[in-house]
């Protein structure tokens, strides 16, 4: 990966896109071959969006890359999918770090193989002192998971005396979330039709925009996603509030 550049982040506020890469099975149906090349292809569309994000002015990437409801996809497709990423990680590492982005997991770790968990960890590790594009990689993440956890989490603490009950607000809440490292998403895109948040950053994305374009992730380009990140600078949010 060449090295990025940050000629377009102008403001230099963070914006935080959130993409649930969908259609990557239909893609490869399409075509008569196997669900995982779709998910060979998506990959490949992750090289090129990451790289544009700079360009695009597009500080904090999150990509849903494995829900915790993929499990119950076939054993064939789940375990081309954590070979996938494995392989992700192995080609992409070193490009990532000369790149200048910072990788970050978020989701469950329980559930994955020690090894690929030891493979995230270091890419964590590698990439921690970079700043140029955040990205934040899901796996083996459901916003409802989550939330339990951190509930989870929280209580215990309250259990230990280290917070009482008085303390709970949404802020510490979110102090307990996976994503406590990052800013909420301004954007959240889908592809490939379906109009559904599918259990995605659900407590983060409470005022994000949404974006549902029909093109399936295999075939989402940098410059489509460039486009869309454009053309929300023209929207208005409010956040519930009402304009002067
Ligand atoms: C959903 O499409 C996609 C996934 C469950 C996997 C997403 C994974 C990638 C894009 C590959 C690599 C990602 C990284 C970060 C290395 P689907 O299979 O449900 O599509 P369908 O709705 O057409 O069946």
């Amino acid at each position: 990966m060449a090295k990025i550049t940050t000629s377009a982040q102008s403001s230099g506020a963070p914006f935080h896109v959130a993409c649930i890469m969908d259609g990557n099975g239909r893609w490869a149906q399409m075509r008569g071959r196997p669900r995982l090349v779709g998910h060979h292809m998506g990959a490949k569309r992750v090289r090129e969006i990451v790289q544009r994000c700079p360009d695009a002015g597009v500080t904090h990437l999150t990509l849903f890359a494995f829900s915790t409801e993929n499990w119950k996809r076939t054993q064939t497709e789940v375990a081309g999918l954590m070979r996938l990423f494995r392989r992700y990680i192995i080609n992409e590492a070193k490009g990532l770090k000369n790149a200048g982005v910072r990788v970050r997991f978020i989701g469950d770790r329980i559930r994955l193989e020690d090894s690929l968990v030891k493979m995230m960890d270091d890419l964590e590790m590698l990439t921690a002192d970079n700043s140029s594009v955040h990205l934040t990689i899901a796996l083996n993440y459901g916003g409802r998971d989550e939330v339990t956890r951190a509930a989870r989490r929280l209580a215990y603490e309250i259990e230990q005396g280290e917070l009482t009950h008085k303390d709970v607000d949404a802020e510490t809440l979110a102090r307990f979330l996976d994503t406590r490292f990052l800013p909420d998403p301004d954007l959240v895109i889908r592809t490939s039709g379906e109009a559904r948040i599918s259990n995605f950053l659900l407590w983060q994305s409470a005022y994000a925009e949404y974006e549902f374009i029909d093109t399936l992730w295999p075939d989402f380009s940098a410059d489509e996603f460039q486009r869309i990140v454009e053309s929300y600078g023209s929207r208005e949010r409010r956040f519930g509030g009402v304009t002067a």
